[in-house]
């Protein structure tokens, strides 16, 4: 068991300032980074894997900065990229071994390793498939797998369920619950529902800095009492989406119903109902 820590970490694309002054922990668990197109997820998760550097600020891995870790910190680490690149005519089995090889694990090793993962990511039946036959999911699953060969202490997953079909979610879910009970997992999405279900921790990213961090709970109590749901004619429906933050709408012929996340009670008939995390997302822009 190992923790990760962010000490004041900042990155600047030339005149972009794309992460702002983190601090965070991480012990083991698995940790959802929440955040919209451009918010900042894959160039911090690019710091904590060493490719890029931050241009302020420190990340220790048990106290020692990672740049002086060097090798020794790589080889704690697992991280599927965003854009993660494969070769198409490989088998499951012949990438993995392949990846193995370049993360220097003996072939013996890797042997066993790559039939226990295959078991662990559903595709032990596929491993002599090429990998241009997979869906979607399978490839994800083979991403999770390739970043498990060093078994990892730190796993970082980049949009992990990107393009996956609710059956696949619900799998993937399963595999990252399990893993995140020996290691660090760091994912990010910007599908609440995502890590709603997986992440022990959920960190809410926006415009390079952290907007709120906590258990679903955490991230869920001080949105109580603020989520409305009203049934009014399509007119005021319009007038009340101009002027609230509306987490869901749904038409009923002539009325349509709304699901609003207000400090103040938007419409005389709406009833206050129970937050989820979806409206959680929404109050913290509000
Ligand atoms: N190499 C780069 N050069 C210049 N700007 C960059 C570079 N990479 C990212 N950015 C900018 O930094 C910001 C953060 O980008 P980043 O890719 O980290 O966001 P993200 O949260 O991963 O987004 P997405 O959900 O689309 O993957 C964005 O405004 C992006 O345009
Ligand atoms: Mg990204």
């Amino acid at each position: 068991m190992c923790r990760l820590e962010l000490m004041g970490i900042e990155k600047t694309y030339k005149d972009k300032k794309a992460v702002k002054d983190l601090t965070v922990g991480f012990d083991n668990g698995v940790y959802g980074l929440l955040g919209e197109n451009g918010a900042g997820k894959t160039t911090l998760m690019r710091m904590i894997v060493g490719i890029l550097k931050p241009t302020q600020g420190q990340i220790c891995c048990d106290g020692i900065p990672i740049q002086q870790l060097g090798g020794a910190y790589r080889s704690l680490l697992g991280y599927l990229p965003q854009d993660f690149g494969y070769y198409k005519d490989f088998t499951a089995v012949r990438f993995l071994n392949y990846i193995a090889a370049l993360k220097a694990v003996e072939p013996e090793t890797a042997k066993e390793r790559i039939a226990h993962i295959l078991e662990t990511v559903g595709l032990a039946e596929y491993r002599d498939k090429k990998l241009k036959t997979f869906s979607g999911g399978m490839i994800r699953r083979i991403g999770i797998a390739q970043a498990l060969l060093n078994e990892p202490e730190i796993l970082i997953l980049d949009e992990p369920t990107a393009g996956l079909d609710p059956k696949e979610r619900v799998r993937f879910r399963n595999i990252i619950s399990s893993l995140g009970k020996k290691r660090i997992v760091i994912l990010s999405t910007h599908i609440v529902s995502d890590v709603a279900y997986i992440a022990n921790q959920i960190i809410l990213m926006k415009h390079g800095q952290f907007v709120k961090t906590g258990t679903q709970e955490q991230m869920l109590a001080p949105v109580s009492g603020c989520v409305w749901k009203c049934t009014v004619p399509e007119e005021i429906a319009a007038e009340l989406n101009e002027t609230y933050a509306v987490s869901n709408l749904k038409g009923y012929g002539e009325q349509v119903e709304l699901r609003i996340v207000s400090k103040k009670k938007p419409h005389p008939d709406a009833v206050m109902v129970e937050p989820v995390l979806e409206d959680a997302y929404l109050y913290y822009d509000i």
